[in-house]
């Protein structure tokens, strides 16, 4: 169903340009059939209308998400007690992600990253004989798609209904040459609010140059609901007995060394600030959770003991960066007037490792034209 033909009301700038309902068909017993996405302007980027989504469910969850960057702004969890709370770090302003501060600070707050994301050693990558040369944005590195990755742009969005609940699906061409990397691209993820309190993450794309793609979403989360404290008292439990070691400048040196009886070892729950003084700079590490794509499977459980909220990770994909939040400095001020400091939010960024283009012994991220790119990551949410 187009979404244009449902418009409605039209009129100043952040009003509600209209909703979409009842797609679901007449058989399907959705409990949440009769409640509406809504879709609203919130402002213009390169000369791009941007609209922010808001999906619900039946149990009262919600999120909202940014055409701009794919960025998940809000994300309302109950607690132990059925209380929604927000529980992604972000702004109630839109326009604040567009800002050249926020820009600076490179955060990268609930959006998805790419084409690669994470770090390709010295901004460079060697792809059937031929060199290529991607922005240097993080120290002598590249990260997260470069100076303007798919964080900064502006996607097309339609909401879907489905038979697991409101969704959100946006698309973007990239096209040859964009960043350094060579191939046309059309990349899409699927955010789905499900009934059973999951956001799920479906990303699919094709190309017609072979170029290595590892698209994430970078979400802060903080189970405390409203972003109260830091996340050092979160439980953290992560299903892997390995990880890619990295050097100084956080790329992987090719080795997956055994978290066993390090302070890496989150295969029992540990909080997260029990022997973070151990890790130089807090964890920033990709997680080898298998040796390529598999079936979707859990792979990560967070609990925050005061809410009594936790969260489930489950991927296809082979690995997990486990970020702490350690460049967050209290430079930013975000939903409700809450400063972010150091360790105000983790990361579970489900990908591909590191700086694999480079890395001979990591699974493939070539993408090839004529192949799907596909995979599948879900954030459960319990209480
Ligand atoms: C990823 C990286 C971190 C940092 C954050 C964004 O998690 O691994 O080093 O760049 O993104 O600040």
């Amino acid at each position: 169903m187009k979404f244009n033909k449902l418009l409605g009301i039209v009129g100043a700038a952040s009003i509600i340009l209209g909703v979409i309902g009842g797609c679901a068909p007449k058989q399907k017993k959705s409990t949440n059939e009769n409640m509406d996405i809504k879709k609203e302007i919130v402002g213009q980027v390169d000369g791009k209308d941007v609209y922010q989504f808001t999906l619900t469910n039946a149990g009262g969850m919600s999120a909202k998400v940014l055409s701009y960057g794919a960025i998940v702004t809000h994300l309302y969890a109950p607690d132990r007690d059925g209380k929604m709370e927000n529980v992604v770090l972000g702004f109630d302003d839109p326009a604040q992600y567009w800002t050249e501060p926020y820009i600076n600070d490179a955060p990268y707050f609930g959006s998805v990253v790419g084409r690669y994301g994470n770090r390709i050693a010295q901004g460079k990558f060697t792809l059937n004989g031929k060199e290529y040369l991607l922005a240097t944005n993080n120290g002598p590195n590249h990260l997260h798609g470069g100076l303007k990755g798919f964080d900064k742009v502006v996607w097309d969005a339609e909401p879907v209904m489905t038979e697991e609940g409101q969704g959100v699906k946006l698309t973007y061409n990239s096209v040859d040459g964009e960043e350094g990397y060579p191939g046309n691209l059309t990349i899409s993820i699927t955010y789905t609010l499900t009934k059973d309190n999951c956001l799920k993450c479906d990303y699919s794309g094709t190309i017609d140059q072979p170029c290595p793609v590892n698209v994430t979403h970078h979400g802060y989360f903080n189970l405390t609901g409203g972003a109260k404290t830091n996340v050092l008292g979160h439980e953290m439990q992560i299903m892997a007995d390995r990880y890619t070691v990295v050097d100084e400048t956080l790329i992987p040196t090719g080795e997956l060394r055994p978290v066993a009886g390090t302070p890496m070892d989150f295969t029992e729950p540990h909080t997260i600030g029990e022997r973070i003084d151990q890790v130089e700079g807090g964890y920033d590490h990709n997680y080898v959770l298998s040796d390529d794509v598999t079936e979707l499977r859990p792979v990560a459980t967070v609990k925050e003991p005061v809410s009594g909220r936790s969260l489930e990770v489950l991927t296809t994909e082979p690995g997990v960066q486990f970020y702490s939040g350690n460049f967050l400095l209290g430079n930013l001020t975000g939903s409700g007037g809450v400063v972010y400091n150091k360790h105000w939010g983790f990361c579970l960024e489900t990908q591909h490792y590191p700086d694999s283009p480079n890395q001979p012994t990591f699974p493939s991220t070539i993408l090839e034209p004529g192949e799907k790119y596909s995979h599948t990551t879900v954030y459960r949410f319990g209480n």
